[in-house]
């Protein structure tokens, strides 16, 4: 056995992680997948404690928006009182280490921020007593940032409908152009709103036409489904870098959740469920029968071959399992799309 030298068997490792990311997922044996696939649904299943927050994404995609110069559109739809907007404009306004490209001094890095290119945002908040508050708290940004805030509501059709709101103290009520049991039980809580889709808005606007939507959040109260719709067009045509939106059950719409992982992936796009511990692959054969249950969590999707997504699936965290897939499913996915456009 002269070749088992140390040296040789250093190498195995390496070996062993060229081998995974050249392998589809399939390839993974099932004994290994179902392991993961139990480990994963028992973390998605535990509501509550295990799910996070929007703004958990807010540093994760930070460096990818960077590296891209910080441009393409911030759209928050459903911004409600502007917490988790304040929370990316302090996230992205953040200083980043980049080398003095102004005068190079050997050996040295500055702690700079690029203070001439701030961000565009646009917020929608249809609820009219919650819609002054988010403009008042966005006001200070507005300084350094483009910040637009629009009291309309975003959906699968423009013109008007009516908007459905909770009866009691408003400030922390939700609403939405879909009556659920908890809104307008009265049945006088209620006023018609201006309706848009994201494609008749951005679908021209020429700062999306040269750099795209970095970043599409959603939060519409179980109407995220139609407002995916509205926007297929941007979606299509990879307009959208990252999106994330809530999880729903039953609703009107009848857009059952699992679908729209499916529609999206159609279009290649990749979905994972925000965990306390990771990203749980929800996309394809990576889907669990268990995963139709999810109460209210959040979904972060990217496009498939996107390198930038690949970063932020490894900077959440991971452990075994996580390492596992990211390496077989996310960079071998990026490995094919190199290959298929002949630049490998
Ligand atoms: C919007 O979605 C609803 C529910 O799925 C559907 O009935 C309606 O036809 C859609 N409208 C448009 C303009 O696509
Ligand atoms: C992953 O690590 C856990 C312990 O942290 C272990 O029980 C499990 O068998 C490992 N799974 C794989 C696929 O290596």
């Amino acid at each position: 056995m002269r070749f088992m030298t140390p040296l040789n068997f250093c190498w195995l490792p390496i070996f062993a992680i060229i081998l995974q990311s050249a392998l589809p997922a399939a390839a993974i044996p099932r004994k290994d997948l179902d392991t993961y696939f139990s480990w994963a649904a028992s973390h998605a299943n535990r509501f509550g404690d295990e799910m996070c927050t929007t703004e958990t994404i807010a540093i994760l995609v930070k460096l990818a928006f960077e590296r891209q110069g910080r441009r393409g559109l911030i759209i928050d739809v459903g911004a409600n009182l502007g917490n988790v907007a304040e929370h990316f404009l302090k996230v992205f306004s953040l200083p980043t280490f980049m080398a003095n490209a102004g005068q190079p001094v050997a050996g040295t890095l500055d702690l700079c921020q690029d203070l001439n290119s701030g961000l565009t945002y646009y917020g929608f908040e249809p609820h009219h007593l919650l819609f002054p508050h988010l403009k008042e708290k966005l006001q200070p940004y507005s300084t350094h940032h483009q910040i637009r805030v629009l009291p309309v509501a975003v959906s699968n059709f423009s013109g008007t409908a009516q908007l459905y709101h909770g009866c009691g103290d408003v400030s922390f009520q939700g609403a939405s152009l879909v009556k659920t049991e908890h809104l307008d039980r009265r049945g006088k809580c209620r006023y018609k709103v201006t309706v848009v889709t994201l494609d008749q808005k951005f679908y021209h606007n020429k700062v999306v036409r040269q750099s795209g939507i970095f970043l599409l959040k959603i939060d519409a109260e179980q109407n995220d489904a139609l407002v995916l719709e509205g926007g297929w067009r941007l979606l299509r045509n990879r307009m959208v870098k990252f999106l994330i939106f809530e999880t729903w059950l039953k609703t009107a719409h009848g857009i059952s959740f699992q679908g729209m992982v499916a529609k999206l992936h159609s279009i290649r796009y990749l979905c994972f469920l925000v965990t306390k511990v990771t990203l749980v692959p929800l996309s394809s054969s990576w889907w669990q029968p268990q995963y139709k249950a999810l109460g209210v969590s959040n979904v972060l999707c990217g496009q498939s071959g996107d390198r930038d997504l690949f970063d932020a699936y490894i900077a959440y965290g991971t452990n075994n399992f996580t390492l596992f897939y990211a390496l077989s499913n996310l960079l071998g996915d990026l490995d094919f799309v190199r290959t298929s456009l002949g630049r490998s």
